[in-house]
Protein backbone atom coordinates (compact mmCIF):
# COMPACT_ATOMS: atom_id res chain seq x y z
CA UNK A 1 0.00 0.00 0.00
CA UNK A 2 1.72 3.59 -1.11
CA UNK A 3 0.13 6.67 -0.01
CA UNK A 4 2.61 8.59 -1.90
CA UNK A 5 0.11 12.06 -1.65
CA UNK A 6 1.07 12.07 1.86
CA UNK A 7 4.03 11.33 1.70
CA UNK A 8 4.51 8.21 3.36
CA UNK A 9 5.98 4.97 2.50
CA UNK A 10 4.75 1.41 2.13
CA UNK A 11 4.88 -0.75 5.09
CA UNK A 12 5.23 -4.38 3.25
CA UNK A 13 8.80 -3.87 2.84
CA UNK A 14 9.47 -3.06 6.38
CA UNK A 15 8.81 -6.01 8.13
CA UNK A 16 11.12 -5.32 11.34
CA UNK A 17 8.44 -2.24 11.68
CA UNK A 18 5.33 -2.63 12.79
CA UNK A 19 4.11 0.46 11.85
CA UNK A 20 5.47 2.30 8.77
CA UNK A 21 8.70 5.09 8.43
CA UNK A 22 6.71 8.47 8.63
CA UNK A 23 3.97 7.30 10.28
CA UNK A 24 2.36 10.12 12.38
CA UNK A 25 2.63 9.25 16.03
CA UNK A 26 1.84 12.31 18.03
CA UNK A 27 -0.56 13.50 21.01
CA UNK A 28 -4.02 16.34 21.16
CA UNK A 29 -4.82 18.71 23.26
CA UNK A 30 -7.96 21.40 22.48
CA UNK A 31 -7.33 25.55 23.08
CA UNK A 32 -9.95 25.89 25.84
CA UNK A 33 -8.85 22.70 27.62
CA UNK A 34 -5.17 23.66 27.96
CA UNK A 35 -4.50 27.29 27.18
CA UNK A 36 -6.37 28.82 30.18
CA UNK A 37 -7.89 32.38 30.78
CA UNK A 38 -10.54 31.56 27.28
CA UNK A 39 -12.66 34.14 29.12
CA UNK A 40 -14.16 34.96 25.65
CA UNK A 41 -16.49 32.35 24.89
CA UNK A 42 -19.53 30.40 25.51
CA UNK A 43 -17.35 27.57 27.23
CA UNK A 44 -16.50 30.08 30.05
CA UNK A 45 -19.87 31.39 30.38
CA UNK A 46 -21.23 27.82 30.49
CA UNK A 47 -18.80 27.27 33.25
CA UNK A 48 -19.21 30.45 35.49
CA UNK A 49 -23.17 29.66 35.18
CA UNK A 50 -22.72 26.40 36.95
CA UNK A 51 -22.38 23.72 33.97
CA UNK A 52 -19.15 22.18 34.80
CA UNK A 53 -17.72 20.50 37.77
CA UNK A 54 -14.46 22.98 37.47
CA UNK A 55 -13.83 26.66 36.46
CA UNK A 56 -11.12 26.02 33.60
CA UNK A 57 -9.18 28.98 34.87
CA UNK A 58 -5.92 28.98 34.20
CA UNK A 59 -5.73 25.23 32.42
CA UNK A 60 -2.14 24.15 31.59
CA UNK A 61 -1.19 27.66 30.66
CA UNK A 62 -0.32 25.96 27.72
CA UNK A 63 -0.83 29.68 25.69
CA UNK A 64 2.52 30.74 27.33
CA UNK A 65 3.78 27.22 27.98
CA UNK A 66 3.34 25.67 24.87
CA UNK A 67 7.57 26.08 23.43
CA UNK A 68 8.13 23.35 26.60
CA UNK A 69 5.23 21.22 26.12
CA UNK A 70 6.02 20.38 22.38
CA UNK A 71 9.73 20.45 23.35
CA UNK A 72 8.45 18.12 26.41
CA UNK A 73 6.55 15.59 23.36
CA UNK A 74 9.44 15.68 21.13
CA UNK A 75 11.46 14.88 23.52
CA UNK A 76 9.83 11.71 24.31
CA UNK A 77 10.20 10.52 20.75
CA UNK A 78 6.49 11.71 19.46
CA UNK A 79 6.40 13.15 15.66
CA UNK A 80 2.97 15.26 15.65
CA UNK A 81 0.80 17.44 17.55
CA UNK A 82 -2.89 17.99 17.23
CA UNK A 83 -3.96 20.80 18.85
CA UNK A 84 -6.42 23.61 18.09
CA UNK A 85 -7.30 27.21 17.56
CA UNK A 86 -9.35 29.87 19.75
CA UNK A 87 -11.41 31.34 17.76
CA UNK A 88 -12.59 34.08 20.85
CA UNK A 89 -9.08 35.18 20.73
CA UNK A 90 -8.56 35.08 17.03
CA UNK A 91 -11.96 37.58 16.64
CA UNK A 92 -13.01 38.71 19.77
CA UNK A 93 -15.72 40.47 17.99
CA UNK A 94 -17.12 40.07 14.66
CA UNK A 95 -15.35 40.76 11.47
CA UNK A 96 -12.08 42.15 13.92
CA UNK A 97 -8.79 39.12 13.70
CA UNK A 98 -5.86 40.18 15.76
CA UNK A 99 -2.95 39.81 13.66
CA UNK A 100 -0.75 38.60 16.94
CA UNK A 101 -3.29 35.86 17.61
CA UNK A 102 -2.70 34.57 14.24
CA UNK A 103 0.56 34.80 14.62
CA UNK A 104 0.68 33.23 18.06
CA UNK A 105 -1.06 29.79 16.63
CA UNK A 106 1.22 30.41 13.31
CA UNK A 107 4.37 30.56 15.49
CA UNK A 108 3.10 27.32 17.32
CA UNK A 109 2.83 25.03 14.24
CA UNK A 110 6.31 26.64 13.22
CA UNK A 111 7.75 25.47 16.27
CA UNK A 112 6.11 22.05 16.09
CA UNK A 113 8.12 22.02 12.39
CA UNK A 114 11.19 23.39 13.37
CA UNK A 115 11.25 20.42 16.10
CA UNK A 116 10.49 17.92 13.05
CA UNK A 117 6.69 17.53 15.02
CA UNK A 118 4.07 17.72 12.18
CA UNK A 119 1.34 20.18 13.23
CA UNK A 120 -2.09 19.38 13.01
CA UNK A 121 -4.62 22.18 13.01
CA UNK A 122 -8.29 22.10 14.19
CA UNK A 123 -9.93 25.21 13.94
CA UNK A 124 -13.11 24.65 16.10
CA UNK A 125 -12.65 22.89 18.69
CA UNK A 126 -16.98 23.10 20.20
CA UNK A 127 -15.69 26.78 21.80
CA UNK A 128 -17.97 29.39 20.36
CA UNK A 129 -17.07 33.46 20.40
CA UNK A 130 -19.30 35.44 22.43
CA UNK A 131 -20.76 37.38 20.17
CA UNK A 132 -21.45 34.03 18.06
CA UNK A 133 -23.03 32.37 21.14
CA UNK A 134 -25.02 35.82 22.08
CA UNK A 135 -26.71 35.54 18.66
CA UNK A 136 -27.85 31.78 18.84
CA UNK A 137 -24.22 30.08 18.02
CA UNK A 138 -24.19 27.28 15.37
CA UNK A 139 -27.74 28.18 14.34
CA UNK A 140 -27.33 32.23 14.33
CA UNK A 141 -28.58 33.88 11.14
CA UNK A 142 -24.90 34.29 9.13
CA UNK A 143 -23.09 31.86 11.08
CA UNK A 144 -21.93 29.70 8.21
CA UNK A 145 -20.04 32.39 6.62
CA UNK A 146 -18.54 33.72 9.66
CA UNK A 147 -16.82 30.46 10.25
CA UNK A 148 -15.79 30.29 6.46
CA UNK A 149 -14.26 33.51 7.02
CA UNK A 150 -12.83 32.67 10.53
CA UNK A 151 -11.15 29.42 8.76
CA UNK A 152 -10.08 31.30 6.09
CA UNK A 153 -8.31 33.96 7.91
CA UNK A 154 -6.91 31.14 9.94
CA UNK A 155 -5.69 28.79 6.95
CA UNK A 156 -3.81 31.97 5.56
CA UNK A 157 -1.66 32.27 8.75
CA UNK A 158 -1.34 28.50 8.56
CA UNK A 159 -0.29 28.69 5.18
CA UNK A 160 3.61 26.91 4.60
CA UNK A 161 3.64 26.00 8.76
CA UNK A 162 0.84 23.61 8.80
CA UNK A 163 -0.18 21.27 6.35
CA UNK A 164 -3.04 19.01 8.26
CA UNK A 165 -6.00 21.05 9.22
CA UNK A 166 -9.10 20.05 10.54
CA UNK A 167 -11.88 21.87 10.17
CA UNK A 168 -14.33 21.00 13.36
CA UNK A 169 -14.17 18.74 15.72
CA UNK A 170 -16.79 16.15 16.36
CA UNK A 171 -19.96 18.27 15.00
CA UNK A 172 -22.01 15.40 16.09
CA UNK A 173 -20.46 15.40 19.73
CA UNK A 174 -21.90 19.11 19.85
CA UNK A 175 -25.10 18.47 18.65
CA UNK A 176 -25.70 15.15 20.87
CA UNK A 177 -24.40 17.43 24.11
CA UNK A 178 -25.37 20.74 23.31
CA UNK A 179 -28.32 20.08 21.51
CA UNK A 180 -29.90 16.55 22.79
CA UNK A 181 -28.63 15.97 26.13
CA UNK A 182 -28.32 19.84 26.72
CA UNK A 183 -25.23 18.70 29.19
CA UNK A 184 -22.87 21.51 26.94
CA UNK A 185 -23.57 24.47 25.64
CA UNK A 186 -26.28 26.46 24.62
CA UNK A 187 -27.95 23.81 26.33
CA UNK A 188 -31.06 23.03 24.63
CA UNK A 189 -32.75 19.56 24.19
CA UNK A 190 -34.36 19.80 21.14
CA UNK A 191 -34.89 17.02 18.40
CA UNK A 192 -35.79 19.42 15.37
CA UNK A 193 -33.18 21.91 16.78
CA UNK A 194 -30.56 19.32 17.00
CA UNK A 195 -31.30 18.24 13.13
CA UNK A 196 -30.67 22.53 12.27
CA UNK A 197 -27.34 21.97 14.07
CA UNK A 198 -25.83 19.00 12.71
CA UNK A 199 -26.94 20.28 8.90
CA UNK A 200 -25.62 23.83 9.69
CA UNK A 201 -22.29 22.16 10.50
CA UNK A 202 -22.47 20.10 7.63
CA UNK A 203 -22.43 23.51 5.87
CA UNK A 204 -19.51 25.16 7.98
CA UNK A 205 -17.20 22.51 6.96
CA UNK A 206 -18.60 22.73 3.40
CA UNK A 207 -18.07 26.62 2.99
CA UNK A 208 -15.11 26.15 5.55
CA UNK A 209 -13.48 23.68 2.96
CA UNK A 210 -14.15 25.49 -0.40
CA UNK A 211 -12.89 28.62 0.96
CA UNK A 212 -9.61 26.93 2.55
CA UNK A 213 -9.23 24.46 -0.75
CA UNK A 214 -9.31 27.93 -3.42
CA UNK A 215 -6.72 29.72 -1.60
CA UNK A 216 -4.17 26.41 -0.30
CA UNK A 217 -4.13 23.83 -2.62
CA UNK A 218 -1.51 22.07 -0.52
CA UNK A 219 -3.18 21.51 2.75
CA UNK A 220 -5.12 18.46 3.78
CA UNK A 221 -8.35 19.11 4.86
CA UNK A 222 -10.91 16.83 7.01
CA UNK A 223 -12.91 16.98 10.13
CA UNK A 224 -12.46 14.53 13.37
CA UNK A 225 -15.19 12.75 13.37
CA UNK A 226 -16.13 10.79 16.69
CA UNK A 227 -17.12 7.11 16.06
CA UNK A 228 -19.04 5.31 18.79
CA UNK A 229 -18.90 1.19 17.86
CA UNK A 230 -22.64 0.51 18.42
CA UNK A 231 -23.60 -2.71 19.29
CA UNK A 232 -26.87 -4.66 20.41
CA UNK A 233 -26.82 -5.39 24.05
CA UNK A 234 -28.35 -8.45 22.83
CA UNK A 235 -27.16 -9.76 19.82
CA UNK A 236 -30.18 -12.26 19.67
CA UNK A 237 -32.77 -9.13 20.24
CA UNK A 238 -33.87 -7.79 16.84
CA UNK A 239 -35.04 -4.52 18.28
CA UNK A 240 -31.51 -4.07 19.87
CA UNK A 241 -30.14 -4.87 16.83
CA UNK A 242 -32.66 -2.50 14.77
CA UNK A 243 -31.40 0.32 17.06
CA UNK A 244 -27.72 -0.23 16.56
CA UNK A 245 -27.71 -0.02 13.03
CA UNK A 246 -30.30 3.01 13.27
CA UNK A 247 -28.01 4.88 16.19
CA UNK A 248 -24.43 4.07 13.89
CA UNK A 249 -26.17 5.60 10.92
CA UNK A 250 -27.37 8.41 12.27
CA UNK A 251 -24.25 9.27 14.40
CA UNK A 252 -21.27 7.75 12.56
CA UNK A 253 -22.07 8.08 8.66
CA UNK A 254 -24.74 10.35 7.80
CA UNK A 255 -22.44 12.96 8.41
CA UNK A 256 -19.26 11.94 7.27
CA UNK A 257 -22.02 10.62 4.06
CA UNK A 258 -22.51 14.52 3.92
CA UNK A 259 -19.39 16.19 3.58
CA UNK A 260 -17.83 13.08 1.46
CA UNK A 261 -16.52 15.33 -1.70
CA UNK A 262 -15.25 17.77 0.58
CA UNK A 263 -12.51 15.89 2.45
CA UNK A 264 -9.02 14.80 1.94
CA UNK A 265 -8.26 12.50 4.78
CA UNK A 266 -10.55 11.42 7.59
CA UNK A 267 -10.30 12.27 11.24
CA UNK A 268 -11.24 9.55 13.90
CA UNK A 269 -12.05 10.10 16.95
CA UNK A 270 -12.82 6.88 18.71
CA UNK A 271 -13.13 6.31 22.64
CA UNK A 272 -15.87 3.02 23.34
CA UNK A 273 -18.07 0.73 22.42
CA UNK A 274 -21.88 1.62 23.26
CA UNK A 275 -24.50 -1.35 23.73
CA UNK A 276 -27.96 -0.50 22.61
CA UNK A 277 -31.33 -1.68 23.64
CA UNK A 278 -34.03 0.22 21.24
CA UNK A 279 -33.75 2.67 18.52
CA UNK A 280 -32.90 5.70 21.11
CA UNK A 281 -31.44 4.23 24.27
CA UNK A 282 -28.24 2.27 24.74
CA UNK A 283 -25.86 2.03 27.88
CA UNK A 284 -21.77 2.43 28.27
CA UNK A 285 -21.39 -1.34 29.71
CA UNK A 286 -22.74 -4.65 29.00
CA UNK A 287 -22.50 -5.95 32.47
CA UNK A 288 -22.12 -4.46 35.94
CA UNK A 289 -18.59 -5.91 36.12
CA UNK A 290 -16.77 -5.23 32.93
CA UNK A 291 -13.60 -3.24 33.16
CA UNK A 292 -14.34 0.73 32.49
CA UNK A 293 -12.61 4.01 32.09
CA UNK A 294 -12.77 6.53 34.47
CA UNK A 295 -14.96 8.40 32.80
CA UNK A 296 -17.34 5.27 32.84
CA UNK A 297 -16.72 4.00 29.32
CA UNK A 298 -16.43 0.30 28.30
CA UNK A 299 -13.14 -0.33 26.67
CA UNK A 300 -12.62 -2.22 23.38
CA UNK A 301 -9.98 -2.09 21.32
CA UNK A 302 -12.01 -4.38 18.76
CA UNK A 303 -14.26 -1.38 18.17
CA UNK A 304 -11.32 0.51 17.13
CA UNK A 305 -11.00 -1.93 14.63
CA UNK A 306 -14.07 -2.22 13.35
CA UNK A 307 -14.39 1.39 13.28
CA UNK A 308 -11.34 1.69 10.27
CA UNK A 309 -13.30 -0.93 8.77
CA UNK A 310 -16.58 0.99 8.81
CA UNK A 311 -14.64 3.98 7.12
CA UNK A 312 -13.19 1.83 4.19
CA UNK A 313 -16.51 3.09 2.33
CA UNK A 314 -14.96 6.86 2.22
CA UNK A 315 -11.58 5.70 0.20
CA UNK A 316 -9.39 8.50 1.96
CA UNK A 317 -6.15 8.11 4.08
CA UNK A 318 -7.27 8.03 8.12
CA UNK A 319 -5.60 9.32 10.77
CA UNK A 320 -6.88 8.51 14.42
CA UNK A 321 -7.23 12.09 15.20
CA UNK A 322 -7.64 10.92 19.11
CA UNK A 323 -7.97 7.84 21.35
CA UNK A 324 -6.99 7.76 25.14
CA UNK A 325 -8.37 6.98 28.80
CA UNK A 326 -9.22 8.40 31.70
CA UNK A 327 -7.04 6.45 34.30
CA UNK A 328 -5.83 7.01 37.89
CA UNK A 329 -3.53 4.08 37.14
CA UNK A 330 -1.00 4.34 34.51
CA UNK A 331 -0.52 0.80 33.95
CA UNK A 332 -4.60 0.69 32.71
CA UNK A 333 -3.54 3.84 30.36
CA UNK A 334 -0.42 2.15 29.04
CA UNK A 335 -2.53 -1.51 28.51
CA UNK A 336 -5.66 0.62 26.83
CA UNK A 337 -2.55 2.68 24.54
CA UNK A 338 -0.92 -0.95 23.96
CA UNK A 339 -3.88 -2.39 22.97
CA UNK A 340 -5.54 0.25 20.61
CA UNK A 341 -2.27 0.62 18.89
CA UNK A 342 -2.75 -3.00 18.07
CA UNK A 343 -5.67 -2.70 17.00
CA UNK A 344 -4.67 0.18 14.28
CA UNK A 345 -1.76 -2.16 13.76
CA UNK A 346 -4.49 -5.46 12.65
CA UNK A 347 -6.67 -2.54 10.69
CA UNK A 348 -3.58 -1.86 8.55
CA UNK A 349 -2.66 -5.57 8.13
CA UNK A 350 -5.99 -5.77 5.77
CA UNK A 351 -4.46 -2.79 3.88
CA UNK A 352 -6.56 0.20 5.97
CA UNK A 353 -4.91 2.92 5.01
CA UNK A 354 -3.97 4.82 8.44
CA UNK A 355 -1.15 7.47 8.39
CA UNK A 356 -1.36 8.08 11.66
CA UNK A 357 -2.52 8.08 15.55
CA UNK A 358 -3.23 10.98 18.09
CA UNK A 359 -3.01 10.12 21.66
CA UNK A 360 -5.51 11.95 23.79
CA UNK A 361 -4.27 13.43 25.77
CA UNK A 362 -0.67 15.09 25.99
CA UNK A 363 -1.50 16.65 28.88
CA UNK A 364 -3.72 16.27 32.14
CA UNK A 365 -6.59 19.19 31.18
CA UNK A 366 -9.54 20.38 31.72
CA UNK A 367 -12.63 18.16 30.27
CA UNK A 368 -15.55 20.07 29.74
CA UNK A 369 -18.43 19.46 31.64
CA UNK A 370 -16.36 16.88 34.10
CA UNK A 371 -13.27 19.75 34.86
CA UNK A 372 -10.13 18.33 36.27
CA UNK A 373 -11.02 15.08 37.41
CA UNK A 374 -10.55 12.95 34.65
CA UNK A 375 -6.82 12.61 34.10
CA UNK A 376 -5.96 11.32 30.37
CA UNK A 377 -2.64 12.74 30.27
CA UNK A 378 0.68 11.47 28.80
CA UNK A 379 1.25 14.11 30.61
CA UNK A 380 0.27 14.81 34.68
CA UNK A 381 0.11 18.70 35.10
CA UNK A 382 0.46 19.32 39.15
CA UNK A 383 -2.51 22.03 38.95
CA UNK A 384 -0.98 23.99 42.09
CA UNK A 385 2.36 24.03 40.52
CA UNK A 386 1.95 23.53 36.51
CA UNK A 387 4.92 21.26 36.89
CA UNK A 388 4.55 18.60 34.29
CA UNK A 389 5.63 14.85 34.90
CA UNK A 390 5.78 12.68 32.28
CA UNK A 391 3.60 9.25 32.79
CA UNK A 392 5.55 5.79 32.45
CA UNK A 393 2.98 5.38 29.67
CA UNK A 394 4.24 8.32 27.58
CA UNK A 395 7.94 7.13 27.82
CA UNK A 396 6.38 3.83 26.38
CA UNK A 397 4.67 5.44 23.77
CA UNK A 398 7.68 7.15 22.79
CA UNK A 399 9.74 4.42 22.36
CA UNK A 400 7.01 2.74 20.56
CA UNK A 401 7.03 6.16 18.17
CA UNK A 402 10.79 5.85 17.88
CA UNK A 403 10.86 2.06 17.30
CA UNK A 404 8.15 1.72 14.92
CA UNK A 405 7.97 -1.50 17.13
CA UNK A 406 4.64 -2.29 19.35
CA UNK A 407 6.07 -5.40 20.87
CA UNK A 408 8.44 -5.04 24.14
CA UNK A 409 12.35 -5.30 22.86
CA UNK A 410 12.65 -8.99 23.07
CA UNK A 411 9.40 -9.72 22.27
CA UNK A 412 7.47 -11.13 19.36
C1 LIG B 1 -13.53 14.06 22.87
C2 LIG B 1 -13.18 15.52 22.73
C3 LIG B 1 -11.97 15.94 23.53
C4 LIG B 1 -11.90 15.26 24.87
C5 LIG B 1 -12.11 13.78 24.74
C6 LIG B 1 -12.03 13.01 26.03
O1 LIG B 1 -14.88 13.87 22.62
O2 LIG B 1 -12.94 15.86 21.38
O3 LIG B 1 -11.99 17.34 23.61
O4 LIG B 1 -12.75 15.86 25.74
O5 LIG B 1 -13.34 13.51 24.13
Amino acid sequence: MCLNTLGQKGWSALPARDFPEGFLFGAATSSHQVEGGNDNCDWWDWELAGGAKDLSGTACEHYERYPEDIALLRSLGLNSYRFSLEWSRIEPEPGRFETRELEHYRDMALACRAQGVEPIVTLHHFTLPRWLSEKGGVLAPGSTERFAAFCGAAADALEGAARYIITINEPMILVLMGYVDGVWPPGRKSYPAAVAAAQRLVRWHRAAYDRIRARHPDMLLGIAKHWIDFQPLDKGSAAHRRGAALQHYLFNRWYLRAIRRSQDFIGLNYYSTRYVTSLTQGVPLASEDEPRTEMGWSISPQGLTRALRGLREFRLPIMVTENGIAAKDDGQRLAYLLDHLAAVRAAMREGIPVVGYQYWSLLDNFEWAEGYRPQFGLVHIDRDTQARTVRPSGERYGEIARTGRLAEPGGS
